[in-house]
């Protein structure tokens, strides 16, 4: 499997760099707009939970995101080494924020599982935190188009040949 791993510091100016990474990742699946909007949307809350409670009250560290390619599925996993999570089903549900009083909205986890085709969290407390995602590309609702984010190449989905490419 076709795997790209970067890893960087839980800072919030790193936060861009990782949703461009996964995006660029992502134009081998030539992927709609909707498609990369998603992938680019729960990138940037999973690294962003990184930034903002991973570390909190202890040393800043990394995070780390790998990309996978497995057919027309994408596979990614962000994670830290920070805190870690308690209570995962607790973490997951919408609006639960153990950060109130600086307004998270607590929907980052909803955020990540509904744009994505699957969605996983492991967490140990004191070791860390990966959250697993998938999304799969190019599945067009019958008899719509798609048209991908790179432009030009439509593709019909009534059963024949693409069209117009
Ligand atoms: N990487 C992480 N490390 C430690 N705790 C986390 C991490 N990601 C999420 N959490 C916990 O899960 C809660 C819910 O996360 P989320 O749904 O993104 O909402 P929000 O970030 O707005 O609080 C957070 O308030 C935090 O307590
Ligand atoms: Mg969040």
């Amino acid at each position: 499997m076709n795997k790209v791993t970067v890893i960087f510091p839980a800072t919030s100016e790193n936060e861009p760099f990782a949703r461009s990474v996964a995006a660029a990742f992502c134009m081998r699946f030539d992927p709609t707009l909707d498609e990369l909007s998603d992938v680019k949307t729960a990138v940037s809350e999973a690294v962003t939970n990184c930034i903002v409670h991973a570390y909190a009250g202890m040393e800043r560290g990394d995070v780390r995101m790998e990309c996978a390619a497995d057919g027309s599925t994408l596979h990614i996993t962000i994670s830290d080494s920070g805190r870690g999570i308690a209570d995962v089903a607790r973490a997951v549900e919408p609006f639960f924020t153990t950060l109130e009083e600086e307004e998270r909205s607590g929907m980052g986890f909803t955020i990540m599982q509904t744009f994505m085709t699957a969605f996983s969290v492991e967490s140990r407390p004191g070791e860390g935190t990966a959250v697993t995602m998938t999304k799969r590309f190019g599945a067009p609702a019958r008899g719509e188009e798609r048209r991908t984010a790179a432009g030009g190449c439509t593709d019909r989905n009534e059963g024949a040949a693409p069209a117009g490419c």
